[in-house]
């Protein structure tokens, strides 16, 4: 980071604020297209949250510019970004763009990665996302209160060449704990939530409101874009009526494919695009039901069809499938392997989680060894290895990982992904590029988890 660029960025910025005009700049800095920095800012900060329509309570959250989700930053593939975070909280913060292959000094690990932004300082984030696709950003310090508090925010980097749909949609889906008088209960990190499955909340908000209807149109095609933000919530998504294709996983597009049994299978940080082709009837109803634990069936949506005629008479008969994203290709025959066990757990003898031994704990610091050593360039086949019984979906920071088979068997579609779910015992086999140096980070993206030991760092030279 240029500091002198810092400093004066930050100077004009105080001038900008002192005469009000901050928003309207942002707004004509991030319209405008072509080569030239997309600049934005995002205040990590106190806020409310109305979760529950406006006449409920409100829920103290700390939120990005106080609003939950934070603000959907939609940036162009190939355009730098220069995005200044500022830290209007009491304590430290980072943020980190999870899923972008960037530059290891802008993946916001505290220690590892930069300092921490203390409270009321800035740091700019600069980047120039190679992939489309939708992504999100989160705090990486403190991450299990911070994130379990309300900041995180979906980040889309759009193709370069617009998608033919007729509608683009997100669901940001948020999981919270809260209390009867809706506020966030207290109780983070407790070690029966550690030991288990994390801090599973009791109130799914899907763009930051309680389930409600999705208009839609008989006829239409949507991509919709679901974003799993829960610190441990797994959900499986049945939609009523409808064959949802999946198009992409964590922003990178796979080949379409219905999902296995009909199930959308979405653990905390993932991401997956489908297109969905409005088959319903008009002025139908229909129910999008997550049903991942047993007994616990909910309904988190409802797609609410209009009583308007079909907006095509037959539906469209191709499935769509989006470009790909410029990936470096793993060369299998020449790989290094390296083989990650995940241990511990409540049935593993203890409350501690480990990764080959070694308990990791916290959300970054200075401390960390790396626990392998890649060579730039070189293809790592990485074997993870689940020992517990547990659920973790596994995150990799800095790269996309082409999951090549799920317990010996091969896994189709040419799916990528930076992060994989376990389920107790899986073993997975994935493989990716090692072109970007840097130390980064493997972890589980139950926070809980990761906070107690399931997290590891590796270095690429
Ligand atoms: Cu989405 Cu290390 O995190
Ligand atoms: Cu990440
Ligand atoms: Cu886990």
């Amino acid at each position: 980071m240029d500091t002198d660029v810092e400093c004066q960025f930050s100077r004009r910025k105080l001038l900008q604020v002192a005469a009000g005009i901050i928003s309207t700049t942002l707004l004509g800095a991030g319209s405008s297209r072509g080569s030239e920095v997309d600049e934005r800012e995002l205040k990590a900060t106190r806020g409310r949250a109305n979760l529950a329509g406006p006449d409920a309570p409100w829920t103290a959250v700390w939120a990005y510019d106080g609003t939950v989700p934070g603000l959907t930053l939609r940036v162009q593939q190939g355009r730098p970004v220069r995005i200044t975070v500022e830290n209007g909280l009491d304590e430290d913060t980072t943020v980190h763009w999870h899923g972008i292959r960037l530059p290891n000094a802008m993946d916001g690990v505290p220690g590892l990665t930069q300092p921490p932004i203390k409270p009321g300082e800035s740091f700019i984030y600069e980047y120039t996302p190679p992939d489309a696709g939708t992504f999100w950003y989160h705090p990486h310090a403190n991450s299990l209160v911070q994130l379990g508090r309300g900041l995180s925010g979906v980040l889309i980097v759009e193709e370069a060449q617009p998608v033919a749909i007729d509608r683009d949609l997100l669901w940001m889906l948020q999981d919270w704990r809260l209390s009867a008088d809706w506020q966030i209960a207290p109780g983070f990190g407790s070690v029966m939530d550690a030991a288990m499955s994390g801090r599973v909340g009791n109130v799914v908000t899907v763009n930051g409101a309680l389930p409600a209807d999705q208009p839609v149109k008989a006829g239409e095609r949507v991509r919709l874009r679901l974003a799993n933000a829960s610190l441990a919530r797994i959900m499986a998504l049945r939609f009523e009526g409808h064959r949802p294709i999946i198009v992409a996983l964590d922003g990178q597009p796979c080949d379409p494919h219905e999902p296995e049994g009909g199930r959308l299978v979405l653990a905390p940080a993932m991401r997956i695009d489908v297109l969905l082709d409005m088959q319903g009837k008009p002025g139908k109803r229909y129910a999008v039901v997550d049903d991942f634990y047993d007994g616990l069936a909910y309904t988190l949506a409802t797609l609410a069809y209009d009583i308007g005629p079909p907006l095509r008479a037959y539906p469209l008969d191709m499935p769509l499938a989006l470009p790909r994203n410029p990936l470096p290709e793993p060369d299998l025959a020449r790989a290094k392997r390296q083989e990650i066990v995940l241990q511990g757990g409540m049935m593993g003898g203890g409350a501690a989680w480990a990764i080959n031994g070694i308990s990791m704990t916290g959300d970054g610091h200075s401390a960390m060894m790396p626990q392998f050593t890649l060579e730039r360039g070189a293809t790592c086949l990485l074997t993870m290895r689940n020992e517990t019984a547990w659920w973790h979906p596994m995150h990799i920071h800095g790269f996309s990982m082409l999951v090549l088979t799920r317990n010996g068997s091969p896994v189709p579609n040419r799916q990528w992904q930076d992060t994989v779910l376990l389920a107790p015992k899986d073993t997975i086999e994935c493989a990716f590029v090692a072109d970007n140096p840097g130390d980064w980070m493997l972890h589980c993206h139950v926070a809980d988890h990761q906070m107690a030991g399931l997290m590891t760092v590796f270095r690429v030279t």
